[in-house]
């Protein structure tokens, strides 16, 4: 009973912790689908380096990445504390040598030597991290979003996901097309 009773607790613990923390960040730890993920690792350019992985949710992007590209640094951000741990566990369970998990907000990290970042967000998120970027990446920096794109700037290419929505997936280059001005 006391054992049920925890469990309970603990379901309504970490259900309460994603539902603030979708409210707070606006968006929530929804995984791409398996179309969108074949279609985003096929339009993707070979890097190595850093990989900067915007929002990690479960980890689906970030494993995909981390295995898709052997020789980069895949760091994966992650704010809210449920999916961060289950992302931790799945680290554990799932070792990945060239993948880092970052628990914070990834508007505060530094992407100045990201190679590529990739995220999915929404039109909020994708407006605030756009500063960012133009702020942050350097000349030749790759830019891979899927769903919403990249404000304010032309997609080098563009794809779409054979799933429902025919899911729109954006490739941007940094420093190939300048921002509009203000
Ligand atoms: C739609 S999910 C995408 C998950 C994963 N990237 C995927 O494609 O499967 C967006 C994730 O971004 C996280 N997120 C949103 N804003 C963030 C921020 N500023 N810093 C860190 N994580 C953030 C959310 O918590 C959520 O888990």
């Amino acid at each position: 009973m006391h054992l049920q009773l925890l469990l309970l607790l603990l379901v309504f613990l970490a259900g309460g912790s994603i539902v603030w923390s979708t409210l707070r960040l606006g968006i929530s730890p929804m995984p791409t689908g398996r179309c969108v993920r074949a279609t985003l690792l096929a339009l993707a350019p070979e890097v190595e380096g850093e990989l900067h992985e915007l929002g990690a949710g479960w980890g689906t992007l970030a494993w995909a990445l981390a295995e898709r590209f052997p020789r980069a640094r895949v760091i994966a951000w992650e704010a809210s504390p449920v999916p961060y741990l289950f992302c931790w566990l799945r680290l554990w369970a799932q070792p990945r040598a060239n993948l880092t998990l970052r628990f914070g907000d990834f508007l505060t990290g530094d992407l100045r030597s990201a190679a590529l970042v990739t995220a999915y967000l929404w039109t909020g998120g994708m407006r605030a991290l756009a500063t960012k970027l133009d702020a942050e990446l350097e000349p030749g920096a790759w830019v891979l979003t899927h769903t919403f794109a990249w404000p304010g700037r032309t997609a080098d290419r563009t794809a779409r996901a054979a799933d429902l929505y025919r899911t729109p997936v954006y490739l941007y280059r940094a420093g190939a097309h300048p921002p509009p001005l203000k």
